[in-house]
Parts: C-alpha cells; structure tokens; sequence
C-alpha cells in the first residue's frame, strides 16, 4: 500500500477499512529530533518547544461541540477580511457566524452571514494526515447588513431576482435577508463566492500547558485562493485555527469579544497591533505548519535590511507533528522593499530573487529519484546521500523538485505585535493551485500563518545540522514537488 495513501486524491469511501484507521507505518518510530537541530542558540529554545509535540493531542474523529471563534481578524485572498464564530451542536447541526469588513483592522464591520446545516463527519483523511473528512448540507444562509456603504456594495453584487426583491428595492441594514434556503431553493451564494467547504476537512488539537488548563483548538481546511474555485475546492491545508470559548489559548482579547458577539452586532476588533516593516533579524514558524496538497513544515527566515539579502530554511516532515523528516531546503538572495500595499492596510509590497539553494534529503524514495537523474540537472548525480546537503545552485536549481534558479517572486509583508509583544512576521499565501506569484498581477493579498522573532541577529546562520543519522522516514512515491520561494507544494500524481 505504500504508493497508495498520497495517491488517493478522492473521498470516495475506502472499502474494508476502519473508517478511522490511517496507514501507521507512516508513523514508525521517531528518530530523537530535537537533539539533532544546531540552529543558533537565541532560536534553538524556541524550536525546541515547537517540537514537543507530546503536550498536544488531536484524536479521530474530532468532538466538534462547542462554541469556535476567531482570534484575530482574518484575511482572505481578495482580500476579504472577516472573523468567524461557530457553533457545533451534538445533533450534528451547526450555526456559523462569519463577519465581513471593511477594512483590514475588521473594525469596521460590512456585512455578517449566518450560515446553519448539517456536518456528518466521514473519514480519516489519506491525503492530509492528521485530519478528518467531513460533509456539510447547507440549510439557511442569512445576510444582516451594517452600513450604508455595504448595502451598496451588495447591492451591485447580488442579482436582485435572487432576493426577489425586484428592481429598484433597496437592501438595508439590520433587516435580514436570506441568501440560501435548501427547502424554498433559493440560492444567492454564488454571487459572493461563498462556499462552505472548510469544513469538509477538520482538525482538532488539545494542547496541554502547565500552569492552566487544556486549550482547544480547531483547525478548518483552506479556502482557495482564487474566489472562483472556492465552492468545488476540496481542502488539503488549513486556515488559521479557531479557538473553543471555553478552552482557549491565554490571552486572548478577540476570543471574547468574538464570544459576545452576534449577528445584529458584530465584533469589531481593537485598533490594529499592525507595526512597521522592519524584516532584520530571525523569524521562526510558531507551530508545525500545514500546506495544501499534503506538506507539513517549519520554516526559518533570516533578514538583513542593511544588505537587502534573506536565507529561508524549510524543513519538511511527512506527519502533521513534524516529527519525520522528509528533506531540507536552504534557499537564498536578495529582495527589494516596492511600496505599502493599496489592497492590505499596512502591508508592504516587495519583490524577492531566489539566487542559491541547497538540498538535504531524508526520504528514501527522492533520494533514489534524485541520485539517479540526469547529469547536471539536479546537483551532483550519484552524489545523494541520506542528510548529505547539495547545492543545486550551479545547476540553475532541480528540475526534478520543481525548482529553478534565479527565480523571481511578488511577495506581500506584513508586521505586527501580539499581545506578548512580541513582532510577527506575515508572508503572502500562495495560489492554492501551486504556483508562483511570478507576476505582479500573482502577488498574494492574504497571509500564510505568522511567524515570530525570535532573535533580532541579522546574520545568517553558519549552518543547520547535517548529521546523516537519520532514520529513513516514510516512503513517498512518484511525489514532483513545485517549488515556489516561500512554500513548497508537494503535488502527488
Ligand atoms: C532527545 O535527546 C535529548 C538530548 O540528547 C534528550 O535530553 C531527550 O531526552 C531525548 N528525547 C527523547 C524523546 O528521546
Ligand atoms: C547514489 O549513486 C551512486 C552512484 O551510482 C551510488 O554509489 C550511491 O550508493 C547512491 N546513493 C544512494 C543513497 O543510493
Ligand atoms: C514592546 O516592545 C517594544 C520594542 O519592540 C518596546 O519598546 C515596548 O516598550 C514593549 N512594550 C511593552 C508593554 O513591553
């Protein structure tokens, strides 16, 4: 079965098995991979405790009751700014709040949906592992408008004959108007690329702390990034988790706000923590992060403003705890600083150059693939072995991981503080179809997951560990990975 579960790409039921069960020999025993990073010391703490995976739990299938919130206000490629409220119920009906924005603090609130159906939970996904499959019915979707500027904006959107409100009527706020009804087959939903499909993919994790109690989060799949594929795009990723009412990660401001909330009245978010770019120093990822089309990842940045140079490292795992390596990319170059951007208050448009990279691979599979190709076209051929490093760079990248060299990228930055103080970095979020914001007309206007400073060093590391005592991890068949500067889509044929 080895080639099987990254080929499976459908949810059609898979005969005979425990609808629970995923392939374990995925998950053979982990070599000790917190003794084997070297990143410099002001960072290696920080590591350290993102891979303690033994403090979180997440079981299959997920126990959904309960009240899920936001806890900061979300982007959406678009952009949409928005912040979502939603209740599970044991009876399996669900009630979901999302709230619209006019701007990207969401302090200004535009518009709320209030969206009720049915969620059955199906499966254990083959493809994300980690996560579950579920499918949701629609029952009612309602609009709630809040200001003037929404209603017109909404107005020029929404075909009025779907609101059979006839001509010339128009929409005002506070009155409720119904999008979708199942039973009276009315349906508006198109008109605003709404689509539910987040949660036809779900995760969620319990985190235990020390000092106070179990935190819960959960984790819905990805919405695409283009807004004409959102209502058939199956997700493979994740968006930022939501936090239980009950149980949620301390502080969190939002969290109750977005508790107190409802659809007459809307969250409106504190003024925003967004600070200037300042790039200089180390940037880790907070957690092991989830990619769409099957990745999971930590990534490491290191700026230097003075010299406009950056090194990325991305370390890349087959499971959802980052526990087994896959392979190591160091990539590297410069970037240029463009101008704020006019999408996204408070985010700065730059462009990046992809000039150097290195390779370390851990997995069986590639490693084969990759010592076998052709002279010259993937590093040294014959030269693979296991948590070896290559450099790729003289041969203008590898064709065979979808990387080419130099390589040019439409990047969208942003910066903030959390309610630690501490900086946090934002990155563009890359097109859901695997490709690279090449062109300016490609540049993301929503964000990947943030990562945090953890030291204001501007120098480049010496290097990351390369010790070769690895364990050779799962196989991962026919895998042709697309490379794009900051994310790496592993595309399963
Ligand atoms: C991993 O290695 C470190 C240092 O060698 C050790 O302190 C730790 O107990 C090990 N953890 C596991 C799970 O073996
Ligand atoms: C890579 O290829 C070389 C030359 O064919 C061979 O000697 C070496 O054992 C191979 N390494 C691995 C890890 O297969
Ligand atoms: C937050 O950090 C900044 C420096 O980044 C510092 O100047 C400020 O005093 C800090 N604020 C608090 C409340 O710690």
């Amino acid at each position: 079965w080895n080639k099987l579960p990254l080929a499976v790409q459908t949810t059609e039921s898979l005969a005979g098995s425990n609808l629970w069960d995923v392939p374990t020999s995925h998950l053979h025993p982990s070599t000790n991979f917190s003794s084997k990073l070297f990143w410099e010391p002001q960072c290696q703490t920080q590591l350290r405790h993102l891979q303690d995976r033994t403090r979180i739990t997440a079981t299959i299938p997920p126990r959904l009751d309960g009240h899920w919130v936001s806890s900061r206000c979300e982007v959406r490629a678009g952009p949409e700014f928005l912040t979502r409220s939603y209740i599970f119920y044991p009876t399996r009906l669900f009630k979901a709040f999302q709230h619209y924005y006019c701007d990207s603090n969401c302090h200004v609130p535009a518009y709320s949906l209030i969206i009720q159906g049915k969620l059955r939970l199906r499966q254990a996904s083959w493809i994300t592992h980690g996560a579950t499959e579920a499918e949701h019915n629609l029952q009612k979707v309602t609009l709630v408008i809040h200001n003037q500027w929404a209603a017109h904006r909404l107005e020029t959107r929404l075909p009025s004959s779907c609101l059979r409100l006839g001509s010339g009527v128009q929409l005002v706020p506070s009155k409720l108007y119904e999008l979708f009804n199942a039973k009276a087959k009315r349906d508006c939903l198109g008109a605003l690329h709404f689509s539910m499909m987040e949660l036809d993919l779900l995760r969620l994790e319990i985190q235990y702390h020390p000092l106070h109690q179990p935190s819960k989060e959960l984790f819905l799949g990805d919405v695409h990034t283009d807004q004409n594929q959102r209502a058939h795009y199956r997700p493979t990723g994740y968006q930022q988790p939501l936090q239980n009412t009950m149980h949620h990660i301390h502080p969190c401001p939002v969290c109750a706000l977005m508790y107190q909330s409802s659809e007459q009245s809307p969250p409106i978010l504190p003024p925003s923590w967004s600070i200037p770019l300042n790039l200089n120093g180390h940037w880790i990822s907070q957690r092991c992060e989830a990619r769409p089309a099957v990745l999971f990842l930590t990534r490491l940045f290191v700026f230097n403003e003075e010299h406009h140079t950056w090194e990325g490292t991305y370390h890349h795992y087959s499971d959802p705890m980052c526990n087994h390596r896959t392979f190591t990319l160091v990539a590297s170059g410069h970037y240029a600083r463009m101008e704020p951007s006019s999408k996204v208050q408070g985010a700065t448009e730059l462009v990046f150059k992809v000039i150097r990279a290195k390779v370390t691979m851990f997995e069986q599979t590639m490693l084969q693939m990759l010592n076998s190709s052709e002279e010259g076209s993937c590093g040294q051929a014959g030269g693979w072995e296991p948590g070896a490093e290559q450099d790729i760079t003289w041969t203008a990248g590898c064709g065979m991981l979808g990387i080419l060299l130099p390589h040019k990228e439409y990047e969208l930055f942003k910066m903030e503080k959390d309610h630690k103080n501490r900086s946090l970095l934002l990155i563009g979020e890359r097109p859901t179809d695997g490709s690279s914001p090449d062109r300016p007309v490609k540049r993301p206007t929503s964000f990947q997951t943030p990562m945090v400073q953890c030291s204001p060093d501007t120098a480049v590391p010496q290097h990351y560990s390369s010790r070769s005592d690895v364990s050779t991890g799962p196989e991962v068949s026919s895998a042709i990975i697309h490379h794009s500067v900051f994310s790496i889509f592993l595309i399963v044929n």
